[in-house]
């Protein structure tokens, strides 16, 4: 079999990575893969047994769990055996914690492998913070995208809204903020720029433009290559 394609695409929470993988996902055909989406699940289940600070347990937990994502109808569903976390992985409360477990060297480790072995079969789209740099090495085209935190908080604010009428702009920009900060600074894969990526701000831009700027770079690329 030939080697399956991939695109990957990093940066920093709000920044419109899920709008433009689920867009190019599906005008490809590839499957989509939201490897947040496994960090919050793994965030989620700490909470639930409350190990939060206890490494050694979330390092049993990561390796005994087996994350299964299937995408349909622009959502990520997420299960962990028999359990579906699909919502309970979106709150305020996982989005408060998850960069702390996402800085566990174990829980990387066993994240990529998973992440790792569902592109053995598949042509993929991905996003996440480490995709372009340390999951996906190799990818096909890496892009990173960027926005200004003002517009990265609004954009998020307008999801948490929907479960949590009473959050203020300026929780939500703090919370941006700090996952910032710790997935930039953390030792193992932090979020950086691959050097081949190409950087698009979205800052000004509609999710149409957005799109538009990505399939250029795809256009471009299909031109020169296999894609
Ligand atoms: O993309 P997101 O907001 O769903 O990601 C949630 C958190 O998971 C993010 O703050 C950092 C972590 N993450 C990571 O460390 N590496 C990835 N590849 C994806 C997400």
């Amino acid at each position: 079999m030939s080697k399956s394609i991939v695109i990957a695409i990093d940066g920093p929470a709000g920044s419109g990575k899920s709008t433009a993988a689920k867009f190019l996902a599906r005008e490809l055909g590839f499957l989509y893969l939201d490897t947040g989406a496994m960090y919050r699940a793994v965030t989620y289940l700490a909470l639930k047994y409350n190990i939060v600070e206890d490494t050694n347990s979330i390092n049993d937990l990561v390796n005994k769990i087996f994350i299964n994502l299937k995408y349909e109808d622009g959502v990520t569903r997420v299960f962990v055996d028999d359990e579906e976390l699909t919502d309970k992985i979106r709150t305020f409360e996982v989005n408060s914690n998850v960069s702390i477990i996402a800085k566990i060297p174990e829980v990387r480790t066993a994240l990529v492998d998973m992440q790792r072995k569902i592109a053995s079969n598949n042509n993929l789209v991905t996003e996440g913070r480490d995709t372009t740099t340390v999951v996906f090495p190799e990818a096909d085209l890496k892009i990173y995208l960027i926005a200004s935190i003002a517009e990265r908080a609004k954009r998020r604010l307008e999801e948490f809204r929907v479960k949590n009428p009473d959050i203020t702009l300026a929780e939500v920009q703090k919370n941006l903020e700090e996952r910032d900060r710790i997935d930039s600074s953390r030792a193992v894969s932090p979020l950086k720029k691959a050097e081949e990526a190409i950087v698009i701000d979205t800052t000004n831009m509609s999710i149409a433009d957005e799109i538009d700027e990505v399939m250029k770079r795809i256009d471009l690329i299909k031109s020169e290559s296999t894609i």
